[in-house]
């Protein structure tokens, strides 16, 4: 055998050999070793070149076959779920990590983290919502009887079971009350934020988002009063904003509150573009003082206690905040929008 022969054929096992031992085709392709082969046919005397490049180029389609099988095997071989996530593939298809500086944290999660600081130092907890709810978290434990219109303001998905995607974060009241109401014993009051993820059926413009996130807030103990609600509100937009802004509630129906209320805040100075009455209030969401019986279904006596609770849309206090014009940039995955932040 020629030595060009000899050399061809060497190659050729040793790239067979990679494809099937994990290594991909299109770096096997890349190869310097093919590559070569390549480079030596213009090298080879004109009576040879022909046959020798017909050969390399049967070798690389060879491959490529190759490389298709190996695929279609590993792509049949079972998974064992309960292994840890890299042992199932080869190391060709592991996730390789970008370096941290190609990243930075969505908008979204790190005003969350400011938004918990100040109210932790308001002195609440911070609790979590769930993706999946039932109905009674979501609508009867918060007085709304079966058929109710104002569950239609809270369409949201759900599953055949008729397990609901909440649409409102206030799906955990009824829970965090009966976490915390312990504390009323000793004299103190509940007091507990709740930020998390909520979902409706929404037609989508630049204002609605079919996934989209709220802070609710809850506090129950004894004597508490609208004037406290008002208070808290303010303290705490006055803290994000940096700056005093003034608050102002106005009547408004929800099944979970009596005396229900819309608020709004006071527009800070660099939101606003003139002195007209239109440009004074921004509306944030609903509030109002818990109904009693709210209170009931967590077996918290509404003779002794009352409570306030709000809710608001995060995403809307951070387009204010930074003048963010669509609620679509959050999850549109667009860089440059990501990367200001
Ligand atoms: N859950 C209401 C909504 O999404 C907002 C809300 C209103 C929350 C009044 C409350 C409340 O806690 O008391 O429309």
């Amino acid at each position: 055998m020629s030595k060009t022969q000899d050399t061809l054929k060497h190659v050729a096992e040793n790239l067979r050999k990679r494809i099937t031992t994990g290594d991909s085709v299109a770096q096997v392709l890349r190869s310097d070793e093919l590559r070569a082969l390549y480079a030596e046919i213009p090298t080879l005397p004109a009576d040879e070149r022909a046959a020798f490049g017909k050969q390399v180029n049967q070798l690389k389609t060879e491959l490529e076959e190759l490389g298709a099988e190996q695929t279609e095997k590993e792509d049949r071989r079972p998974i064992d779920v309960t292994a840890p996530f890299d042992v199932n593939t080869t190391e060709q298809k592991r996730p390789h990590l970008l370096p941290s500086n190609y990243g930075s944290q969505h908008p979204i999660p790190a005003e969350i983290s400011d938004m918990i600081d100040i109210f932790y130092r308001m002195g609440f907890n911070v609790s979590e919502s769930r993706q999946i709810d039932d109905d009674y978290h979501m609508f009867e434990s918060l007085n709304f009887p079966d058929d109710h219109p104002a569950r239609d303001h809270y369409d949201t998905f759900m599953s055949e079971e008729g397990f609901i995607a909440p649409a409102h974060t206030s799906t955990m009241q009824n829970r965090v009350l009966q976490e915390y109401k312990h504390v009323l014993a000793d004299g103190e009051d509940i007091r507990v934020v709740i930020p998390d993820r909520v979902f409706r059926n929404e037609d989508l413009d630049a204002t609605h988002e079919h996934t989209f996130y709220q802070l609710e807030g809850v506090v129950v103990g004894k004597n508490i009063h609208t004037g406290n609600l008002v208070a808290t509100l303010q303290t705490y937009m006055s803290q994000y904003f940096k700056q005093e802004l003034n608050t102002k509630i106005q009547p408004f129906y929800f099944p979970f509150t009596e005396p229900s209320f819309e608020f709004a805040v006071q527009r800070p100075d660099f939101l606003r573009k003139d002195d007209s009455e239109e440009q004074k209030w921004l509306e944030l969401g609903g509030c109002g003082m818990i109904h009693p019986n709210v209170l009931s279904h967590a077996n918290i006596d509404p003779n002794i206690y009352t409570g306030f609770a709000w809710g608001f849309g995060i995403e809307r206090l951070v387009m204010m905040k930074y003048g963010i014009e669509d609620i679509r940039h959050f999850e549109s995955a667009k860089l440059d929008f990501l990367r200001q932040f």
